[in-house]
């Protein structure tokens, strides 16, 4: 049992600063230690370099803010994460805005034959150039992992798409563009909103969800969780709060669940902003969250 720890410190898929240092922040609180008191092996392979470089209106092309930088990233990041599954560990990758799901996905896509994703947000990251209403790369990595967007994004390691829209389960949405609805209706994509959270209660919706992936025979499962998908009580350090979130102790069962499914086979946690944060609550609800998903237990 060994998991390979990747921190991407990058803030360059949206505007608010601090959210580069969402990796420091978590790992200050805690997570080695959480985790090999679950008794794994884990390794921290540090930081994936980003370009620190001020921006300018130069570096945005077209409706894609940062487009050069963000997409050199996601490609050492995608490299790396390959590596890591390669040799047989686990890859968690920590956060930095969501732009940086294009990048674990390009690693982990092409291990799998049929890739299943779980997507915890409160947003549907399914947003083109073209719909975009913010320029901003954290609002589309969904899309461009079905192969949706510019081509500078979606051939990040040289194919596309990374997953099948069938094969993605979302969770905890709540704000959702135009562009994206119509996305969702057109590619068939299941969602479970805080509608179904409401009236079914987290056991049943996760119930559903791990049954659904099961169905379509996934053979491994990424888990890419955005903190903004709780309430911005219970996680308040993110740069998109959204009220009317999923709380902490649905989180909690939502990931004891998924550690009992035993079907994640690779995850990150993301947007975690500790400038915007309250003494790193945020930071250390996802730590929580991890030693939850990796199999935690009071008794
Ligand atoms: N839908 C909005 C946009 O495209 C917000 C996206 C927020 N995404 C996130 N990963 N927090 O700009
Ligand atoms: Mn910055
Ligand atoms: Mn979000
Ligand atoms: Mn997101």
């Amino acid at each position: 049992k060994k998991i390979s720890i990747i921190g991407v410190p990058m803030d360059l898929g949206q505007t608010r600063r601090g959210v580069d240092m969402g990796p420091s922040a978590i790992r200050y609180a805690g997570i080695v230690e959480r985790l090999e008191r679950l008794s794994y092996e884990i390794e921290d392979l540090g930081d994936i370099e980003i370009d620190r470089a001020e921006r300018s209106d130069e570096e945005n092309i077209g409706n894609l803010r940062n487009l050069k930088a963000v997409a050199e990233a996601n490609e050492r990041l995608a490299a790396k994460v390959d590596q890591v599954i390669q040799s047989g560990t686990f890859p968690l990758v920590l956060g930095g805005d969501h732009s940086i799901a294009i990048g674990s996905l390009a690693g982990i896509g092409k291990h799998y034959l049929n890739l299943g994703v779980i997507w915890y947000d409160a947003h549907g990251d399914l947003n083109t150039a073209e719909t975009s209403p913010s320029g901003n790369i954290h609002g589309m990595p969904l899309a461009v992992s079905l192969g949706i967007g510019d081509p500078r994004l979606t051939n990040i390691a040289n194919y596309t798409p990374k997953v099948k829209p069938e094969n993605i389960v979302m969770i905890g949405a709540r704000s959702l563009d135009e562009g994206e609805r119509k996305l969702i209706k057109e590619k068939g994509i299941q969602v479970f909103t805080m509608h179904e959270i409401d009236r079914l209660g987290m056991a049943k919706v996760m119930e559903n969800a791990i049954s659904y992936l099961q169905k379509r025979g996934t053979d491994g499962v990424h888990l890419s969780l955005d903190l903004d998908g709780l309430d911005p009580h219970d996680a308040p350090g993110v740069g998109t709060p959204v009220i009317g979130g999923i709380s902490y102790r649905e989180s909690h069962l939502a990931m004891e669940m998924l550690s009992e499914a035993g079907m994640i086979t690779s995850c990150e946690f993301v947007e975690v902003n500790p400038i915007l944060d309250e003494k790193n609550k945020t930071a250390n609800v996802a730590v929580a969250l991890m030693g939850s998903l990796f199999g935690e237990k009071l008794l």
